[in-house]
Parts: structure tokens; C-alpha cells; sequence
């Protein structure tokens, strides 16, 4: 099968979110079933030299664009058996950061006529074309004509995935003809109309063929207003071809058994490592050495839809108990200054970061114990899963993807803990049964570590779901040569016959106004694995119960005092903990070759910055502090080549001598 990929970001060539990981690890995973993949993104002027002495120039064209013709060059990329094309027209990408201009509507219109356009020139026909969230959403809506109209494209079918429903690209109804280039016939409550005003997402999901999010309980989230941003009737009426598929993660970038970036290699069954890691992050952010208090980790987005009101207005419940905190990553300047504050309160347990660094992430997913992600909504979330391979425990809000991968500490095979409503109580409550746990029963919580470690976030299986997709809608075999009963055993449930969520108890200091709060979520005891056997004794508890399963309503244990242990003052590490910094990843220089023909590969894999080089030595784990475990309250789910030209290597706007020789025309606007 031929699939095209378009996507505003990839990583590794760039990236701002989510987005870039996923369309840099899905197509990877499709590829190695052995379908013809090919990624199609712009060649923003963020992407590194080092990638652009890898491409090879092929050719340009006009695309059409309303009466506009703008200039658009195509440059290819092989890596991992995928091959990517980098769309180059300098005005509209040699510019600071992906999102944001002024004319962002035109941008990314121009984009997505460049990916439905360039199959032609390519002489390839796209069995599939996927594209994603609202950057591309005009793709699906091109392709409703251009099918008709270009003959690489005859047959080809879409598919658009939602990684983030909140973005959905609205504009005044006036660009509709003049700058998007479709007949005002478009405009109607079954495409693009939205309030008087075109929503670009919200047509996407009309168009396609088929449309994706990215977890099943967010596919399910979306039938609320609270979540849906205003498309839950959208949503509702294209029910019937929508699926939620989890995303997975790169597990073989994501290995702390490899040691890259980190500290020391570590694994499910010798963890020893990790405590190296731990020493090296506390000494890389300003933290005390102290190998036996838990460290809560948060990477993220500061923005409010993460969970950042509950984090800030709990900050000194959280600090109360024994534990250290690290936060990285920027956003609304209330919350970096709400951590800066505590940063200063709490000298050497608060440590601030407020930037974004590759390398400390690494060393922070390698070295903290917890990892706080209380998000009001989240699609899927990949950060919970990198840290789960890292043996650092999830504490997470029952929402999207999070509800999807994190199975809480009571059930049977749990690797993290969960909670259920938008509250900042319930969030420190359950941070307290962890920390208890961390303190109280080393058992338990290796037996989570265990189990998060190596619970299957790779793509093995989700590939398979989106290939499914793929042969319902084009009749093409997801295995070619394989008889098609080998295909995946078992379907998701389409989205209707998925648990569906309650609306979700508005925060108390966040709530939307419009919400009703909605009867809370269960609370029942969680068990102590049986595995693990306690060291006092804990609460009684019943027994665990199956993922997925509803918690009926039980009685909340007496809080018992979730007294942190004191800890007994360790001698600080001694080595030097590693460097953080960013590395670049080295490449090769691909050669230079003629314009027009596609070159056949020339790329070199490049590997993964990775930070961290030195090793710190292994602090030893000191005895647990045997304290009354703590009283828990269940939360209780139970449920360019320049080759390209090896003139310029950057983004051009007219060719260079290789190239046809059409004038570049300037992108007007
Ligand atoms: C968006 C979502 C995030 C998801 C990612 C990849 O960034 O907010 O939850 O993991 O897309 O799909």
C-alpha cells in the first residue's frame, strides 16, 4: 500500500509537540510492514543544516492557490526505510517558529495544495493519504476534487487524525474563494461553515474518508462539549467513521537499557542504574543529594488544559510531604512564575526549569521517581509512556490517552496512579498514596516499576489498527502476501460501544462555567500488589479490580497520616553528575545529484541527540524507611541538498541551476 503522510511537524527534522512524534515514529512502523511510506512536511527554516545536506533536490512547481501560483520546490530525504519530502518556498517558511504568523490561514493552505499536487509530479499514486489536525485539514477537503482531476490520485482515500481538538483553525468565511481556492458551494453546515466563520477542522472531518484520535477514551471525550471545543455535534454525526487508536512511542529511542542520554543504563530487572540517574539529576537541577526522598517530575506545556491550575495551587500540599520537585518547560507566565516562587521557597527540594531542553528531559524521565501529568484533557499524551520505560511512576488524571496507559496501583498489573475529577485535592491525595507507597512498601513499588517498564507503548499494535483503516477504505491488503485473516485480531470498538466517561468534575478553581460538575468517580481502596508484600500493615483492601471495570462506590478508609518517613542524611554523590546539554546529531553529507530524477537514498541514519555522556556512579539505595503506609483514597478507575543544490542548502524561492527553469514567483499576498 502507498501511504502519504502529511503533517505540519516531524520529528526529528522539527518539532513543538506531540505531533512531530507521532509522524516520526507511525510511518516508521508502517514502513517496516513493508508499505511504501513517505512523510511530506515544510521545510521550515528551524530545520538544521545538517538535515538539509541530506536531501536531494528533485524539482518544483506552481501549485494553485486561489489566482495565486506560489513557488514550491520538493527535496527528499530517505531515513528508516521512510522517505520524506520537504516542501521549500521561503516565504512562507524561512521564518522564526512553525505557528503564529499572521497569515497562518495561507501557510498552511499552501501546504496542504503542495501535499495534493505533488503525487502528480511525483509520478506516484497514494493508495492512502493521511492527514493531520487543522494545519492539514484542507487536504481532505483538495482531495474531494483533485481525486477526480489528477490521475495519481484517482481512488486515493483519506484518512485525518485529531491529535488535538482544541486547534481547529477558524477564519472568516471571505477566504473561503480568494485565498483557499474551493467554490463557495463548500460553505455549508456539512463542510466548512461554523458559526459564519470556515473551520478548517471541522470540514476535515466531514471530507475524510475516515477520521482518527488519537486514544479511545478521548474518541469517546469528544461527544462532550468540554472537551469537543464546540465540534461535539460534529462529532456525533460522523460517529460512524471515527475511531480511537492509542499512539505509541519509539521504543528503541526510548530505552533506558541502551543508557543513551542518560546517566546509566538501567532495566526492568536491574534497576541499580537508575539510581545513578537520580544522583546525576539532582545534581543537574540544584537538588538536594538525597537518594532516598522521591522526586515528582513535570514536562510539559505549561498552559492550563496540562493540568497546570491543579499543580499551582496544590504546590505547598505537595511540598509538604518529604519529597523533591523538578518542573521543565515554558508557557503562561503565571505558572513559570509560580515555580520560579517555589524554586525560591523551597531551595534544593523545587527546582525550576524553565526552558526546553532535550537532553534534561531525558535525564529527568531516567532520574525522577514520579511524573506528575494531572491533565483537564489529553488526546493521548506520550510523556507518561517515555516515563513509564524509565521505571518513573505516572500520577495521572483518568482522561484521553492517560486513562488509556496508565493502569492504577490496586489493579492487577498497574503501573502507575490515577485519579478521576479536575481537583487539586484528589491530585494530592493520590501523590500522597504514591509517596506512601514509595516510602512505605519498596515491594509494591518495584512491582509497579516492573510493570510499567515493560508494558508495550511500541507501535506493533496501533500500526496495525491504522492499516486496518487503511485496507477498510481502499480494499488494499494491510499484508501484502499475507492472508488477510492474519490481521489483527482484535478491533477497537468503534466509538460507541466504548465505556463512556463521565463529564468531568470541573476543577474547583478552573472549572469551565458551562460544565455541571458530575457525581464523582468512584473511590475505592487500592490494594497492594499481591507480589508485594507489605511491610506494615496496610489499610485493608479489597481486591483489586479489573481495568476498565466501574468502581462502585465504597467506603473511604480514615485517612491514615501519611507521614513521610525521615530520611536518614546520605553523603552526597560524590561524582560528577554528566553534563546536560544538547547535542547535535552528526550526519553525513549526501552527495550531490541532478535535479529532476529522484535519487535513491544517499541519507544516513542520524542518530538521536543524546545528552548525557558521563556516568555517575551508582548511589547505593539506602533501606527504606519503614513508615505507616499512607492513607490512600482510591481514585479508583477501575476500571536540501543541497545535495539539493549544493548551493543553497536552505529553503529556496528560486531554483537553483538544476532546476526547471520557471521563475519563482513570489508568494503574494
Ligand atoms: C497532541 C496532544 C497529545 C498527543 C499528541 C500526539 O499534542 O495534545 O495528547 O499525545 O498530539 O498525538
Amino acid at each position: 500500500m502507498n501511504i502519504l503522510f502529511a503533517s505540519s511537524e516531524v520529528a526529528p527534522f522539527i518539532k513543538t509537540g506531540g505531533l512531530a512524534d507521532v509522524a516520526g515514529s507511525l510511518p516508521k512502523a508502517l514502513a517496516a510492514s513493508g508499505h511504501d511510506v513517505r512523510v511530506i512536511l515544510p521545510l521550515y527554516e528551524g530545520i538544521g543544516q545538517d538535515w538539509r545536506n541530506q536531501m536531494n533536490y528533485l524539482f518544483n512547481f506552481n501549485v494553485s492557490l486561489a489566482w495565486r501560483t506560489p513557488y514550491c520546490g520538493i527535496f527528499e530525504l530517505k531515513r528508516d526505510g521512510v522517505t520524506y519530502y520537504f516542501v521549500d518556498n521561503e516565504y512562507y517558511f524561512k521564518r522564526a517558529g512553525l505557528y503564529g504568523h499572521y497569515d497562518d490561514a495561507e501557510r498552511f493552505a499552501f501546504f496542504s495544495r503542495a501535499v495534493v499536487e505533488t503525487p502528480g509530479y511525483l509520478n506516484w499514486h497514494p493508495d492512502v493519504i493521511h492527514a493531520n489536525d487543522w494545519q492539514t485539514a484542507l487536504v481532505c477537503i483538495y482531495l474531494l476534487e483533485e481525486r477526480h482531476r489528477i490521475p495519481m490520485l484517482y481512488g486515493t482515500q483519506s484518512v485525518y487524525t485529531i491529535h488535538n481538538i482544541e486547534y481547529q483553525g477558524r477564519y472568516g468565511k471571505d477566504l473561503m474563494v480568494d485565498l483557499f481556492g474551493l467554490n463557495s458551494g463548500y460553505f455549508h453546515e456539512h463542510m466548512l461553515a461554523y458559526h459564519g466563520d470556515i473551520n478548517l477542522m471541522k470540514g476535515a472531518i466531514y471530507a475524510a474518508d475516515y477520521v482518527t484520535t488519537v486514544s479511545p477514551t478521548y474518541a469517546n471525550e469528544l461527544q462532550y462539549a468540554f472537551y469537543a471545543h464546540g465540534l461535539e455535534g460534529v462529532i456525533a454525526d460522523n460517529r460512524h467513521k471515527l475511531r480511537g487508536i492509542l499512539n505509541g512511542i519509539d521504543t528503541a529511542l526510548y530505552d533506558p537499557a541502551n543508557g543513551n542520554g542518560i546517566a546509566a543504563a538501567f532495566n526492568p530487572d536491574d534497576l541499580s542504574g537508575k539510581a545513578a540517574c537520580k544522583a546525576a539529576l539532582q545534581q543537574a537541577v540544584g537538588l538536594r543529594q538525597e537518594p532516598n526522598v522521591p522526586i515528582i517530575a513535570c514536562i510539559s506545556r505549561l498552559v492550563k488544559h496540562k493540568g497546570f491550575d491543579l499543580v499551582t495551587s496544590a504546590i505547598h500540599d505537595i511540598m509538604a510531604m518529604d519529597v523533591q520537585m523538578v518542573v521543565l518547560g515554558t508557557g503562561d507566565w503565571g505558572y513559570e512564575e509560580a515555580f520560579r516562587q517555589a524554586q525560591a521557597q523551597y531551595p534544593g527540594r523545587f527546582s525550576a526549569n524553565i526552558m526546553y531542553s532535550a537532553a534534561l528531559s531525558n535525564a529527568i524521565y531516567a532520574g525522577a521517581d514520579l511524573f506528575l501529568m494531572p491533565s483537564e484533557a489529553e488526546p493521548c499524551g506520550l510523556s507518561q509512556m517515555i516515563a513509564m520505560r524509565y521505571g518513573t511512576l505516572p500520577v495521572v488524571r483518568e482522561t484521553g490517552g492517560l486513562r488509556d496507559s496508565v493502569r492504577p496501583n490496586g489493579v492487577d498489573g498497574a503501573t502507575g496512579f490515577t485519579f478521576a475529577d479536575i481537583n487539586a485535592k484528589d491530585m494530592v491525595w493520590v501523590l500522597g498514596e504514591a509517596v506512601g507507597l514509595y516510602y512505605g512498601n519498596k515491594d509494591a513499588w518495584h512491582y509497579l516499576q516492573h510493570n510499567a517498564m515493560t508494558a508495550d507503548f511500541s507501535w506493533n499494535r496501533s500500526a496495525e489498527d491504522y492499516l486496518q483503516i487503511y485496507n477498510w477504505i481502499t480494499g488494499k491488503e494491510m499484508h501484502p502476501g499475507r492472508p488477510f485473516e492474519e490481521g489483527p485480531a482484535e478491533p477497537q470498538a468503534p466509538v460507541e460501544a466504548a465505556p463512556v466517561p463521565e463529564e468531568p468534575a470541573p476543577a474547583e478553581e478552573t472549572a469551565p462555567v458551562e460544565e455541571t460538575p458530575v457525581k464523582k468517580r468512584v473511590t475505592r481502596k487500592k490494594a497492594a500488589p499481591k507480589a508485594a508484600p507489605a511491610e506494615e500493615k496496610a489499610p485493608a483492601v479489597e481486591e483489586p479490580a479489573p481495568v476498565g471495570e466501574k468502581a462502585t462506590a465504597t467506603e473511604v478508609p480514615a485517612p491514615v497520616e501519611v507521614k513521610a518517613p525521615a530520611v536518614e542524611e546520605t553523603a552526597p554523590v560524590e561524582e560528577k553528575a554528566p553534563a546536560v546539554e544538547e547535542t547535535a546529531p552528526v550526519e553525513e553529507k549526501a552527495t550531490a545529484t541532478e535535479a529532476p530524477a529522484p535519487v535513491e537514498e544517499t541519507a544516513t541514519a542520524a542518530d538521536e541527540p543524546t545528552p548525557v555522556e558521563e556516568k555517575a556512579p551508582a548511589a547505593e539505595e539506602p533501606a527504606p524507611a519503614e513508615e505507616k503506609t499512607p492513607a490512600k483514597k482510591a481514585s479508583g478507575r477501575k476500571t536540501a541538498a543541497k545535495k539539493p543544490a549544493a548551493k543553497k542548502a536552505s529553503g529556496r524561492k528560486t531554483p537553483t541551476k538544476k532546476s526547471p527553469s520557471k521563475a519563482a514567483p513570489n508568494a503574494e499576498k
